[in-house]
């Protein structure tokens, strides 16, 4: 190594511009500080992961999804880094939108959040906006803000979002860390490596779905499944029916990725890398093949619970967080009822679907039922040990996955249906 100057946090200049090869001049130049200091700590970061990573170059992003929009996930540290970045002048160079924050931003007294809390969640979404980042404060941007097209290299870091854009649209992310997807939205490119490759894409496991029915509440147990049983390697789904739903779709890919390492699925015929079994095997045979049939989800289902059942004083629904379709069809099962005294029942959704609610009606319905649409944040982002629920009740595999530790409650998985039964009851049938 040749030694050189020190740039000002010690490290070797010379080694630096020798050492990432495959690095352009227009990267080097970034790398350099020729184009500002933010830019220079941004490539840094990349071309060290490149480097770690083996990746041949770095690839252009047509758009990037953060996680840091949340108080609880950036902590202090995090925020001192954007507000640095954005003292710096920083801006994303590729549409960048944010996952949820901490609090419901508008009615975050409601939700016992204090003072000091809200006002962190409140000062970061300020630096989000100085940083360029579009304030949907959801996760499910690639419903409508944040839609990537097909071979699309995109930098995500929100798990259910990643395999959703992975497996459904057929764009190309990694599961990126907190920051690592700014600095990529900064800079407009990520290293070439992982799902980045086509190679890296194919279909290793068969998954025979023998299941008949196959409703809603069966996608997050399928998906915990996949979860628990994949590892890193991507199964491809046969037996699957065609008149799945967008609420499916997301379904797996959020129970798959908080129950293990799930980025990607493929669904033979359906998804647009597995139009054929061959496609999604890229041509190679698979390296096991298992069967899912009633007797395998009725297992992992149980194992989704904490208990069988019983008295339920939080109902957690719409994670990923809900689209109108889904706010529409709780509004159905309420069927007029009301969620019984002392029963919180929570709606996460994002403020663009709270707007579309409240043009149909479906919010003052919810209202008047005693359900909460809470927007910008979910079970999982928002403080919620100062509740002291014992036990929530969901139809979400995510929120299923997380409870036990972020709401510190016990947990009962069930369909839709039965999480509102449960609302009106106070009680979850054991
Ligand atoms: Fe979204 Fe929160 Fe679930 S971020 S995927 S609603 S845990």
């Amino acid at each position: 190594m040749v030694l050189g100057t020190q740039d000002s946090s010690g490290i070797e200049q010379s080694f630096l511009w020798g050492y990432f090869v495959f690095l352009n001049r227009d990267e080097e130049a970034d790398l350099k500080g020729e184009n500002g200091e933010a830019r220079r700590i941004s490539m840094r970061v990349l071309a060290r992961l490149g480097e770690s990573l083996g990746a041949d170059k770095l690839i252009p992003i047509t758009s990037a999804h953060v996680v840091e929009s949340s108080y609880q996930i950036a902590c202090d540290a995090g925020m001192d880094l954007l507000e640095k970045l954005a003292n710096l002048g920083a801006k994303c160079s590729v549409l960048t939108t944010s996952d949820p924050a901490a609090i419901d931003l508008e009615n975050w007294r409601e939700l016992k959040v204090s003072d000091e809390y809200a006002r962190k969640q409140l000062r970061l979404a300020e630096l989000l906006n100085r940083l360029n980042v579009v304030p949907t404060f959801n996760c499910t941007p690639y419903a409508d803000v944040n839609v990537p097209k097909f071979g699309d290299n995109v930098a995500w870091s929100e798990s259910n979002a990643v395999v959703y854009v992975n497996s459904v649209y057929g764009a190309r992310t990694n599961r990126y860390p907190a920051f690592v997807d700014l600095f990529a939205a900064i800079i407009g490119k990520v290293p070439n490596f992982g799902l980045h490759l086509t190679e890296n894409r194919r279909g290793r496991v068969l998954v025979k779905l023998d299941v008949q029915d196959f409703g809603d509440s069966d996608s997050p147990v399928l998906g915990t499944y996949l979860g628990l049983e994949m590892g890193e390697k991507i199964p491809v789904l046969t037996g699957f029916p065609r008149n799945v739903s967008a609420t499916q779709l997301k379904g797996i890919g959020a129970a798959g990725a908080a129950a293990g390492a799930l980025a990607m699925y493929h669904i033979e015929g359906l998804t647009p890398e597995a139009r054929t079994r061959a496609e999604a095997f890229q041509g190679d045979k698979p390296e096991e093949t298992m069967t899912v049939d009633r007797t395998v989800l009725a297992r992992v289902r149980e194992k989704m619970c904490t208990v069988a059942g019983g008295k339920v004083d939080i109902v957690g629904l719409g994670c990923p967080h809900a689209s109108v379709f889904e706010i529409g069809e709780i509004v159905r099962l309420l069927n007029g009822r009301r969620v019984k005294k002392g029963i919180e029942c929570w709606v996460c959704t994002s403020r663009l679907s709270k707007g579309l609610a409240d043009k149909m009606g479906y919010s003052d319905k919810l209202s008047a039922a005693g359900v909460r649409l809470v927007c910008d944040t979910c079970c999982n982002d928002a403080p919620m040990k100062n509740w002291k629920f014992k036990l929530m009740a969901t139809n979400s595999g995510k929120f299923a996955r997380y409870a036990p530790v972020n709401v510190g409650s016990d947990v009962v998985f069930g369909s839709t249906k039965q999480c509102i039964d449960a609302a009106v009851k106070g009680e979850f049938p054991t």
